[in-house]
């Protein structure tokens, strides 16, 4: 099977009408099966926009190659598909897609035809070997659950060890482990209304879509709005795929927000674009940054939060090895405190404020850092003694906090510390 840098989909992209705006600026747009697309007088609406050649954000230094990785052939067995169980059966590399020059989706499928059962929304974690050492990363599925294929969109990161290597690197018939899947953010466990709006900035785009894909699979008469955020038009994952989906099904409308044209997200913005806001439960992944600003848009609208959901999936810069974390006993330039680790026989002056997570894995401890985000639980310990400053503990319980178990990903050290895994 060979490799494509274009959607799947054999259906032609229709042209998108552009939004309609009313006197006031902003305005709802109707969705007509054939029209044709007109520049948009805003630049709001699906594929109407340009990119800005002044962009105000600086260009990505990476980018993907365009000659993708060597082909093998993948021989998938015929056989009755079971549902899949992640710790028993590898994933195969069927397809890779470039979705921006910073993008990539890559389908998987299992040599026993799993059906992949997931919940919409969720994401995986794959265990990754890079020189010996094996790493592990959760990624958000932008596919359809009991599918027999599995799609994970993945976007570089400076410096990123992990998402870079495996665009890289990752062939054709090369086999990944996957160790779980996981994720409170989906459509299953959060009970939504009919009406949806669906809302993502960059590659938070990607639980969203399975999100989207998954309802409009099943048939359902939601009433699905779809709110996407980027740099501008070049940045937007899933461009061709959304419009195919826009023409294919009428309870589907998508508008983009192009930051370089359009500008930011804003309370203005929102409460034009979605005057029945508060009928609609909204799902919302994208950078910290964006999240705080449409949750701040959302309070301020008094939209009632028990309708709102969101996941921060920011990819996080990978571990690069920093060896400042740790010091020598002489070399000590920076305020340090000691690591103790007393189950792996670690006992470490180390840089004050450092990521522990950082300095775990750095030590040969045992921890998983998937998301690195403090979303997926993963990297979960306990401090036993000491001191560590937090920016999130959402996936634990109350009791666990009390005993001191903390996110390594999302805590750094402040003074002497002694951990456990356990
Ligand atoms: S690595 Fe996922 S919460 Fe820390």
């Amino acid at each position: 099977m060979s490799s494509s840098n274009t959607p799947s989909s054999t259906l032609t992209p229709p042209a998108l009408k552009p939004l309609k705006l009313n006197s006031s600026g902003l305005g709802k747009t109707t969705k007509p099966a054939t029209s044709k697309l007109t520049p948009p007088k805003l630049n709001f609406a699906l594929g109407g926009s340009k990119s800005s050649g002044s962009s105000k954000l600086a260009t990505p230094k990476l980018s993907f190659s365009l000659g993708e990785t060597a082909v093998k052939p993948v021989v998938i067995k015929n056989v009755t598909p079971t549902t899949w169980s992640p710790t028993t059966t590898s994933l195969v590399l069927v397809k890779r897609e470039l979705e921006t020059h910073d993008s990539m989706s890559f389908t998987f499928a299992a040599a026993d035809q799993t059906l992949f059962d997931f919940k919409p929304g969720q994401f995986v974690t794959l265990a990754v070997k890079i020189e010996d050492k094996t790493h592990y990363r959760a990624y958000s599925i932008s596919s359809v659950p009991q599918q027999k294929q599995l799609r994970l969109t993945i976007k570089r990161v400076p410096d990123g060890l992990v998402s870079n290597w495996l665009a890289d690197n990752l062939a054709i018939g090369d086999n990944l482990s996957a160790l779980n899947i996981a994720g409170q953010f989906n459509s299953s466990d959060c009970q939504h209304k009919a009406k949806l709006l669906l809302v993502s900035a960059g590659c938070g785009i990607t639980p969203v879509m399975s999100i989207a894909k998954t309802l409009l699979a099943q048939d359902s008469d939601a009433d699905i709005e779809f709110l996407h955020c980027a740099r501008d038009k070049d940045n937007v994952i899933f461009h061709a795929e959304m419009q195919t989906l826009t023409a294919q099904h009428s309870n589907f409308k998508v508008q983009l927000l192009l930051e370089n044209s359009d500008g930011i997200v804003s309370k203005n913005v929102i409460q034009q674009l979605y005057p029945d806001l508060q009928d609609r439960t909204i799902f919302l992944c994208g950078p910290v940054g964006f999240m705080k600003a449409v949750e701040n848009i959302a309070q301020e609208s008094d939209f009632d939060m028990a309708n709102f959901f969101q996941e921060s999936f920011t990819p996080a810069a990978d571990n690069k090895q920093q060896d400042n974390l740790s010091l020598d006993a002489s070399g000590a330039s920076t305020a340090s405190v000691m690591l103790y680790v007393p189950d792996f026989a670690v006992e470490k002056k180390v840089v004050q404020g450092a990521s522990l997570l950082e300095l775990l894995e750095n030590n040969g401890v045992p921890i998983i850092g998937a998301c690195r985000a403090g979303v997926c639980g993963s990297c979960k310990c306990k401090v036993t003694s000491g001191e560590v400053k937090s920016t999130s503990s959402e996936t634990l319980t109350a009791a666990e906090i009390e005993q001191g178990f903390v996110l390594a990903c999302s805590s750094t050290v402040e003074g002497d510390i002694t951990v456990a895994l356990s």
